[in-house]
């Protein structure tokens, strides 16, 4: 339940989030990876992150698995708390926009609402859906925690494309298949979007 807000008054800051950004000399955008577990969100992720800090940028990695530890542990994976999972993640992605960051977010997003429900905090440009099209067979073969086989095996209940939906993103971005691009492929592309974006310099 929403309570009123009634109460509450927004605070304005001293600090702009463009002030906070020139900062730092660079755009904040979030970079929103969904995708089934194991189609290579979380690895091209930190890549992708690793390729940035490089280059000098100032960025940040949110991660379901490692979220999930601490500030959405108290959330399992029905419909309801997959999507408080991603609502409080949006808000989280988007504080650390607003702190002059460029934000790495990999969350299986199952939901169509709930994908579009963060990307409308965002003006436009600024929210990148990245679309890991990999395809269930592969990421079932991979199994990298040998979560797929449990859930065959119906130790696990609700699992993302076995008994729970995924709803394919209609208009991401960008679509990767990792069964057919490398890791490094997969940074190529986002870099050369994100540059072609004016998200970053080069
Ligand atoms: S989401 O659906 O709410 O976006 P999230 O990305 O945070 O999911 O967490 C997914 C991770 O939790 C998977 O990578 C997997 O390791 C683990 N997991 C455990 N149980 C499930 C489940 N029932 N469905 C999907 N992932 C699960």
């Amino acid at each position: 339940m929403t309570l009123s807000k009634q109460h509450i008054v927004w605070h304005a800051h001293k600090v702009t989030r463009a002030e906070r950004a020139q900062k730092k000399s660079q755009k904040p955008c979030l970079l929103w990876f969904t995708g089934l577990s194991g189609s290579g969100k979380s690895t091209v992720a930190n890549a992708l992150d690793v390729a940035l800090f490089e280059r000098g940028y100032h960025t940040f990695l949110l991660d379901g698995d490692n979220v999930r530890h601490g500030l959405n542990r108290d959330l399992r994976f029905s419909d309801k708390d997959r999507v408080e999972n991603i609502r409080r993640v949006g808000e989280v992605s988007k504080l650390f926009t607003d702190a002059g960051l460029i934000v790495l977010s990999a969350f299986i997003s199952p939901f169509f609402s709930d994908r579009r429900l963060v990307r409308n905090l965002f003006p436009s440009g600024e929210f990148v859906e990245v679309f890991m099209d990999t395809p269930l067979e592969i990421c079932e073969t991979r199994d990298p925690k040998g979560l797929y086989k449990k859930a065959r095996e119906g130790a696990i209940k609700d699992f993302t494309g076995i008994d729970s939906p995924y709803e394919r993103p209609e208009r991401a971005e960008i679509v990767l298949d990792t069964s057919e691009l490398t890791v490094e492929a997969c940074v190529d592309n986002l870099l050369k979007y994100m540059y072609e974006r004016d998200l970053i310099l080069s």
